[in-house]
């Protein structure tokens, strides 16, 4: 199966899903969900179950986005820490988000059950590590934090990889599974219990109103409600300002010994490293994440695998580097996810976002909590806690908006004077600069056959200029989190539209 980078995921390795079912005509639908990850996914089987007429459209392929890039750890210890969580919401809430946490891995060990699911999942502890004074001092906050939230904590003296610590602790019910596996069933359920899956169906606009009418390629298909389960949504909203977009890099290791851990292992640097253990068709690997970075804010993504593979061959007898791959998620201003009705829009329009790192637990939460929304009609204790109305100024807000925005000058190459366009010689094969000509502000990447592919370099969400990620050989756009294909197609949303091809004979 394909997905939205040119580097290949342990996950993709199975073909793309095909679609069965045939669209009724003239149907209005009860829900329409946007986007077929795990969060889009699991909404729909979840609201198809409890009668609801769904429709889900995704854009590519199921899978496409962050789904098929996840490193699929099921957490209950979330990457926003309880301390962290108890000091910007409090001791109940704190226990609220460990509560969800639970429910999310228990919908889908049920799921696994009910629908005889086969992906890879397994129940394992997880352990946290600190390697400093300073850590040592914040991991005891997070123990005492995460044992007031409930969840089974202890003090450990041993960890599960090769590196040195001063004091770790064990959290137990964690689980990890094969993401695309796992999505492939529900969508096979969802299909099964009449559900209507759309693939290569791109949502251009959206009419709101009590029947919301979506144009979806060229056809338009009507429902009562509306979810947008694709990261953060189309158009310009609250919640552009309130959700930053991140790159991550994960790497699948064969090793040439049998050191690979049986539980999940975080340290606690800046980005930090994570790592765990995956056998998939009798084959074992170590997966290790990390080199975390704001999307855009990174001169060469590549020298992130780079960084990752060294770390790791610090400590571990590497055979082989089986996949290596990167995707996208979304950190909120103030450390929870944003689930619930739209800002902005009608009472019957939908968002789940802002995950941090977890996005296959919280997806998962959100399925739940915006069922119930849907199904009662009524917001319960989660919906409140989680509302995407929120206003929480936490520390550090300004920063976050300013740092999104200021980037947009930092990579910008030479501005080339003069009128006419240079030829681009020194430009090396499989390289792209952004420059600046008479006014314009181009992106400009050379293929492997000397060719020059040249964009428009404002992304078409909101006109900020991309930015090159050379690993996946995508524009990145870091206001939004918005890429696009060398020629200039949306590869991830909020964008709709691709981007403006130059035709470069007539610049010059
Ligand atoms: Fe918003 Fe590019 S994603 S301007």
């Amino acid at each position: 199966m394909k997905r939205d980078g040119i580097q290949q995921s342990l996950w993709q390795q199975i073909p793309a899903f095909e679609i069965k079912n045939i669209l009724p005509a003239n149907t209005v639908f009860d829900v329409l969900i946007v986007g077929g990850g795990i969060t889009g996914l699991s909404t729909a089987l979840q609201l198809q179950k409890i009668g609801k007429k769904c429709l889900l459209a995704e854009a590519h392929v199921i899978g496409y986005g962050s789904t098929g890039g996840t490193t699929a750890h099921l957490n209950t210890l979330l990457d926003n820490y309880y301390n962290r969580l108890e000091k910007n919401f409090g001791e109940d809430s704190a226990q609220l988000v460990a509560q969800i946490t639970r429910e999310s891995i228990e919908l889908i060990k049920s799921n696994i059950e009910e629908y005889q699911i086969d992906c890879d999942f397994v129940e394992q502890a997880g352990y946290l590590y600190a390697e400093n004074e300073e850590q040592v001092k914040e991991l005891e906050e997070i123990f005492e934090a995460s044992n007031r939230a409930g969840l089974q904590v202890r003090w450990v003296t041993d960890i599960p990889v090769p590196f040195p610590f001063l004091k770790a602790m064990i959290v137990e019910g964690q689980a990890s599974f094969h993401p695309t596996k796992y999505i492939y069933a529900l969508a096979k359920a969802f299909e099964d219990a009449g559900g209507i899956l759309l693939q290569q169906s791109r949502v251009v606009s959206v009419d709101d109103g009590e029947i919301i009418k979506a144009t979806i390629n060229e056809d338009i298909y009507s429902a009562y409600n509306l979810i947008y389960a694709t990261h953060v949504p189309p158009g310009v909203n609250l919640l552009h300002f309130r959700c930053a977009p991140y790159r991550s890099y994960a790497l699948a290791l064969k090793l040439s010994n049998e050191d690979y851990p049986a539980a999940q292992v975080y340290d606690m640097q800046d980005p930090f490293h994570y790592f765990r253990t995956h056998i998939t068709n009798e084959e074992k690997f170590l997966i290790v994440g990390g080199g975390d970075h704001k999307t855009g804010h990174e001169e060469n993504t590549e020298a992130c695998f780079k960084r990752l593979e060294s770390y790791c061959r610090s400590h571990y007898d590497i055979k082989e580097v089986a996949y290596k791959w990167s995707s996208q998620y979304f950190e909120p201003t103030d450390g929870l996810p944003y689930i619930g009705q739209l800002p902005g829009n009608g009472e019957n329009v939908f968002v789940a976002t802002g995950f941090s790192g977890n996005g296959i637990t919280l997806g998962v939460a959100s399925s739940i909590i915006l069922t119930g929304m849907i199904e009662t009609g009524m917001s319960g204790e989660y919906a409140e806690l989680f509302d995407p109305s929120r206003i929480k100024m936490v520390a550090g807000f300004n920063n976050f908006v300013k740092e999104s925005a200021d980037v947009l000058g930092q990579l910008i190459g030479k501005i080339l004077p003069g009128e006419k366009l240079p030829s681009f010689s020194d430009l090396a094969h499989n390289e792209a600069r952004v420059v600046k000509h008479d006014g314009h502000t181009l992106a400009i990447y050379k293929d492997n056959n000397g060719e020059l592919h040249a964009l428009n370099a404002a992304c078409t969400h909101i006109k900020c200029n991309v930015a090159w990620n050379n690993a996946e050989q995508s524009w990145d756009c870091p206001c939004h989190g918005s890429r696009f294909s060398i020629d200039g197609e949306v590869l991830t949303a909020p964008a709709r539209k691709d981007m403006e091809v130059i035709d470069l004979r007539k610049e010059s």
